[in-house]
């Protein structure tokens, strides 16, 4: 059964990074996943939307109605935007039956330092307004299923929690099962084409 994994937390913290590693494991287990970055999401469809309160809830809904159609089809829906008010990510929680959120935590100051798209910068020195953190709010979740501390754990610790979590709540199957079935599937092709 699908489910919607939700990363939430400021820019800088980790959702991409995090999403797409777990996005290429669960790809790999050969499980039917999709993955949807908020920058990239914004990019092809979202043009018309800026960050306003009002735009980012465009945004975060939009993203939050693709993954409630992606898991009516059984397709994990893996999701990475900053999504930063409370209400609005309550609200996808409600139309997203099984609906599983990582908080990417990490302070403000190291999301500054890592600053990989150099907006913090911009956004300090006044040429980006409403940025988040900065002169727009987060709102940090009160009970996300997992917390990443991506200023304290690495890439792969991370991903091996979120990965042990969806595990052991029955989200997917444990790995050995997948290998299982992949290499059942290689013997009855072998098998058939031997035959
Ligand atoms: S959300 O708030 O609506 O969920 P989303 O994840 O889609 O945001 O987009 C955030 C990305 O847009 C950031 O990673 C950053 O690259 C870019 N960006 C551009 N302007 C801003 C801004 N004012 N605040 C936050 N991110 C911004």
């Amino acid at each position: 059964m699908s489910f919607t994994l939700w990363f939430t937390g400021i820019s800088a913290s980790g959702k991409t990074t995090l999403s797409q590693k777990v996005y290429s494991h669960l790809q790999s287990r050969g499980l039917k996943v999709e993955l949807l970055d908020g920058d990239l999401i914004r990019a092809v469809f979202n043009q018309d939307l800026g960050f306003s309160p009002e735009e980012r809830n465009i945004q975060v809904r939009r993203l939050g109605i693709i993954s409630h159609l992606l898991n009516k089809h059984d397709i994990i829906s893996i999701v990475g935007a900053i999504s930063p008010y409370s209400a609005t990510r309550a609200k996808n929680r409600q139309i997203i039956d099984r609906y599983v959120e990582v908080f990417c935590s990490c302070p403000l100051e190291v999301a500054t330092s890592r600053d990989p798209k150099g907006l913090y910068a911009k956004a300090l020195a006044g040429e980006i307004s409403n940025f988040t953190g900065i002169s727009a709010p987060y709102e940090p979740p009160e009970s996300p299923e997992i917390i990443a501390q991506t200023h304290l754990e690495t890439i792969d610790e991370s991903t091996a929690n979120i990965l042990t979590y969806l595990e052991n709540c029955g989200y997917i199957p444990l790995k050995e099962y997948c290998h299982s079935v992949k290499s059942s599937e290689k013997e009855l092709r072998s098998e058939s084409t031997v035959s």
